[in-house]
């Protein structure tokens, strides 16, 4: 049953037992409220019973949870929760749109040891959504070149003037393809002739929950130290659309993790590593099914 639900969730077994608990803590502080606010208003049980039901289930207890959240550090997921509870309960269903007819054609702008990458390529292997058609890459020793080679992938390697300054190699980006981009550990900034040419069909991973800790300088260790100085509970990772600057575009998803007492950047980075291989790839996939 709890490992169902680590799965069905994509969450740690750390952080299924802060979510848990925060159900099991929000649950009894609406069940207080609505004891408190049932003697407080005098009237008889049965009478109260079906309006007192409906304020608990739709007002009490998601503040509860929300407000619990915040202490346990669950604050993104509850958030992400309590939206799809809300649009189940409302029948807003979302629209699941069937595979596009062949797999659309992503290619991976990558500078690191390309793990993302290698998640992204493996769950797309036998998909019919999408396949990894290119890898960009500016650091001739970078890990990800390797990768590509290993699964019969090419690789672009791309000089700063030309990308920044120039045509942003965008005949090499079109003669593969490309139908999204995806930089996954990819720290030259977009020129604006990739963004013109590819309208929210560029995506971005950010080791962090953003707005915070986002911005120029921002990468790797540094986003883990700054989070970690401030003392914050919680961290995470956001996916979002690309745009001129950095950090900025509009949020497709975020997930949290909590900062716990002693981590340092690496260990921090590698929790949250973990979050970016369980999400990266299927919220490239929802993105890739939006686009068909
Ligand atoms: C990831 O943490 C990603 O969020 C950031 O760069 C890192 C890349 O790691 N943008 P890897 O090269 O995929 O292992």
């Amino acid at each position: 049953m709890l490992e169902r639900l680590k799965q069905k969730w994509g969450v740690s077994a750390g952080r299924l037992v802060l979510i848990l608990v925060t159900f099991a803590v929000g649950g009894s502080l609406s069940g207080i409220a609505a004891k408190k606010m049932m003697s407080l208003i005098g009237i008889s049980q049965a009478a109260l019973y079906i309006p007192l039901y409906i304020i608990v289930v739709t007002v009490i207890w998601p503040f509860s949870v929300m407000t619990v959240s915040l202490f346990t550090g669950q604050f993104v997921f509850f958030r992400q929760y309590l939206a799809r509870m809300g649009s189940r309960m409302t029948g807003r269903k979302k629209k699941t749109k069937p595979p596009p007819s062949s797999p659309k054609n992503i290619t991976i702008f990558a500078s690191g040891a390309g793990s993302n990458a290698q998640k992204i390529i493996e769950y797309f292997r036998n998909s019919e959504t999408g396949k990894v058609a290119l890898i960009v890459c500016n650091k001739p020793k970078a890990g990800v070149i390797k990768i590509a080679e290993e699964s019969g992938i090419p690789v672009l390697l791309i000089e700063k003037k030309r990308f920044t300054e120039g045509d942003a190699y965008l005949p090499e980006l079109r003669a593969a393809g490309t139908d999204l981009v995806v930089l996954a550990g990819f720290l030259w900034k977009i020129p604006q002739a990739l963004v013109d040419a590819y309208p929210r069909k560029i995506m971005n991973i950010h080791p962090a929950l953003l707005p915070n800790y986002g911005g120029k300088g921002m990468f790797g260790h540094h986003v883990h130290q700054a989070v970690i100085t401030a003392g914050d509970l919680q961290s995470g990772i956001t996916i979002h659309y690309v745009d001129e600057h950095y950090d900025h575009g509009d949020i497709i998803y975020q997930a949290a993790c909590p900062v716990l007492p002693g981590d340092t950047p690496e260990i921090l980075a590698a929790r949250i590593h973990q979050l970016e291989h369980a999400h990266f790839p299927k919220v490239v996939e929802k993105v890739l099914l939006k686009q068909s």
